[in-house]
């Protein structure tokens, strides 16, 4: 059996270990236009085998939080370039995540003080951060379904951008729920017609942007991120197990770069309390191509789960926050630095740039 420490290849991408740095929103891209600190930032963590890049949104829409990098400019394409060729120069490899947040989020970020958007028209029970501070998220405006196609191009177009941008590739984001999580579950969905209803309905939307995005720069440099049994700012759909299921199968011939599962709670329990016991065995069983785990995950249960062919490869996140040079770490037994939790999110290279790897 391989161990976390060996290569992998993620359709086109070759990885140098099979430790991945998780998709992180640190709020840093003032005016959502990526800084040349973001590129300090990826540079100095560019020896995981892959980073997937933090969410970042694929039209003025799509954004939910103040000073997230955009995919959809082309300045944020001119801006991101220094970020890839720092991370390709350090000998890294680094994908984009595609995001649209649908309804968690504020009309003072949306084009025109517009409302946001998504599968229905019931506010999501979350706040948001805005230049005002966290506030309550908008109520949004239930999308028609004729204007799920430009959509979709919108998923297409931010693929093309990252691609021309010097991303290896680029991580659909089906988790969390955000906007393709507003239409998977029934807990959100409360539409009728080709969008809403039975699982194959509601995961139509999902599966049109994956292929789309597939299309356009090519499966293997797709992959796509899931959560059954996150309750992030949603509650769990009534039947995880079958829509999860479902989706997999239906990605299953496509070929893509990787599948990319959080189990549990994101960044919260991997049995959260509630929740029904979840098989992603059964899962992994039904997808043919390399199985990429995340959350709480220590550098143990990481060398465990590949060693045991759980899993292709481990993400990790805020422990890659805080040590850039993780792998070295986790290989080596070193201790890990401490988090600083109120540096996350905004700011400059304070708990950004500023964590010491080993000497
Ligand atoms: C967040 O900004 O809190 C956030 C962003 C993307 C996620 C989850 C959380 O997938």
């Amino acid at each position: 059996m391989p161990t976390l420490y060996d290569p992998l290849q993620l359709g086109d991408i070759a990885l140098a270990n099979r430790i991945v740095m998780a998709p992180l929103t640190r709020n840093r891209a003032t005016g959502g236009v990526p800084t040349a600190l973001m590129a300090e930032y990826y540079r100095q963590r560019a020896s995981a085998g892959l980073i997937i890049a933090e969410a970042s949104p694929i039209s003025p829409m799509a954004q939910g939080y103040l000073d997230t990098p955009g995919i959809y400019s082309d300045a944020q394409v001119a801006a991101w370039r220094p970020v890839t060729d720092a991370v390709h120069a350090a000998g890294g490899r680094i994908v984009l995540q595609l995001w649209h947040v649908g309804r968690i989020s504020h009309s003072s970020l949306l084009p025109g003080g517009a409302a946001p958007v998504s599968s229905t028209a019931r506010p999501a029970p979350t706040k948001t951060f805005t230049k005002d501070g966290f506030v309550d998220v908008s109520t949004p405006r239930a999308l028609d379904d004729a204007e799920l196609p430009a959509l979709v191009e919108d998923y297409r177009k931010a693929a093309r951008n990252a691609i021309a941008a010097g991303f290896d590739g680029v991580e659909v984001h089906g988790a969390n729920t955000y906007l393709l999580e507003q239409f998977l579950r029934d807990s959100v969905n409360d539409r009728n017609g080709p969008y809403g209803g039975p699982i194959p309905h509601r995961a139509r939307l999902l599966l049109e942007v994956v292929r789309a995005v597939a299309d356009e720069v090519g499966a293997g440099r797709t992959g796509l991120r899931l959560s059954p049994l996150t309750t992030f700012a949603a509650p769990l759909d009534s039947n995880p197990q079958a829509l999860y299921g479902y989706v997999v199968e239906q990605v299953a011939p496509l070929g893509l770069a990787y599948l990319h599962i959080i189990e549990g709670e994101t960044g919260g329990p991997r049995q959260p309390e509630g929740a029904p016991a979840f098989d992603y065995a059964a899962l992994r069983r039904a997808f043919p191509g390399p199985w990429l785990v995340n959350n709480g995950y220590s550098g143990a249960t990481a060398e465990a789960a590949v060693a045991a062919g759980a899993a292709d490869a481990v993400a990790f996140g805020r422990p890659f926050i805080s040590n850039p040079d993780l792998p070295r770490r986790l290989k080596s037994g070193a201790p890990l630095n401490e988090l600083r939790a109120d540096k996350l999110y905004g700011g400059g290279a304070e708990g950004y740039t500023d964590y010491p790897a080993l000497a």
